[in-house]
């Protein structure tokens, strides 16, 4: 059978991010290896809190040309404690976001088999979400400055910006995906009761929108009352789409809901395909814990299962989701799940799980 290769850019960076790449690292050549229907091909970059410290700089001059070469990148975590986490961010994962115009994120939720969510009547099957995050500009645009620095009238701007071909762009997207899912149905959360320009542009292109899309079911929600609705009826959602600042809150919580934001996926989608897209679990560096063996691997396992999708790995993408459930399923949970197991004995299960599928 002619197998397909596939380039794969890794940048594990900081705190947990190289222990929960390793793991996906892992399950991938696993799955690769027993479906036989693909191969990767592994590049690790070791841009990070610790080569900024040694450089100066956390992409070297060319980085991301050089990342061009791969189909997609793996990514773990930027922040380290004694570096301010809006220059990490925006060295590393925004430069990157920014500069391949991976203008769609896509955050997918559910409360995986053998797992609980902290919400006392909800259980597998009652949430099952995917939010669409604008990635491009909005709260996130980096416009705004400061004036009289440390003086009593030191002012601060911070300036949002929302274009209509930003906007345009990113709601076709959503509702292409919420076209694809089961429900059909599609929630477009803003603010546009207080904040009566940005906002007001995104519900009047969501109305534009939504007509080349009759079969979707669209509705329209205010960012607050969201939260309640996500915790109080989470039956009731399905695609969420929303601005930079907004959906990054929302799935931060949607993470939660659904168990622990160790498990839940994020992609950096460059739909255009010019650019590699960028695939990352949702949660941070996470020092609190780095070092010790027992971060959740499952968000990476997700998020490799995600990357493989978008490289037409169907087949592969959703057997590793049903491989990482049945694990979760059979009691193999880290703490933050409940359970006592460390990242290897996760990802040895998950591995075992694969080999036996095949
Ligand atoms: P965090 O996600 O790193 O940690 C929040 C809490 O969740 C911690 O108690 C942590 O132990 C726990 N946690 C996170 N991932 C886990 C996993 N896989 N397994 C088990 N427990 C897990 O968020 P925090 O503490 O706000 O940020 C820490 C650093 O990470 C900061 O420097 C921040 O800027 C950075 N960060 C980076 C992100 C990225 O690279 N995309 C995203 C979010 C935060
Ligand atoms: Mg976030």
């Amino acid at each position: 059978m002619s197998s397909k290769s596939y380039k794969i850019a890794c940048i594990p960076a900081d705190g947990i991010g190289p222990e929960v790449i390793d793991a996906g690292v892992e399950v991938l050549k696993a799955l690769s290896a027993a479906s036989k229907a693909f191969s990767l091909v592994f590049k690790h970059y070791d841009w990070s809190s610790d080569t900024f410290k040694k450089t100066g700089k956390y992409i070297p001059d060319g980085g991301l040309d050089e990342l061009k070469k791969h189909d997609a990148i793996l990514f773990g975590a930027v922040g380290a404690p004694d570096v301010a986490d809006h220059i990490s961010l925006w060295s590393l994962r925004l430069a990157i976001c920014q500069g391949f115009q991976q203008y769609a994120n896509v955050r997918p939720t559910k409360i995986l088999r053998g797992t609980e969510s902290p919400l006392r009547k909800a259980s597998t099957g009652d949430l099952d979400w995917v939010i669409i995050r604008e990635n491009s500009e909005g709260e996130y645009a980096g416009q705004g400055g400061r004036s009289h620095k440390g003086q009593p009238w030191e002012i601060a701007t911070e300036v949002s910006i929302f274009t209509r071909h930003a906007v345009t762009r990113l709601l076709k997207f959503a509702f292409e995906v919420a076209r694809k899912r089961q429900k059909k149905h599609i929630t477009v959360v803003t603010k546009s009761n207080a904040q009566r320009n940005g906002m007001v542009m995104w519900d009047e292109i969501a109305v534009e929108v939504a007509k080349d899309f009759p079969d979707v079911t669209v509705e329209k929600m205010l960012v607050d009352a969201m939260t309640c609705r996500m915790v109080l009826q989470p039956q009731s959602l399905d695609t969420i789409v929303a601005t930079n600042l907004h959906a990054d809150i929302l799935s931060d919580l949607a993470a939660a809901l659904a168990g622990s934001i160790g498990i839940a996926p994020t992609s950096n989608l460059d739909p255009t395909r010019q650019n590699p897209s960028m695939f990352e679990p949702i949660h941070g560096s996470a020092f609190d814990i780095t070092g010790k063996g027992i971060a959740n691997p499952v968000g990476t396992f997700w998020t490799a299962s995600e990357m493989l999708r978008w490289l037409g790995e169907e087949a592969a993408a959703e057997r590793l989701l049903e491989c990482v459930e049945n694990v979760c399923g059979d009691g193999v949970l880290t703490r933050d799940l409940g359970g006592e197991a460390t990242t290897k004995e996760v990802t040895d299960a998950v591995c075992e799980e694969i080999r036996r599928s095949y």
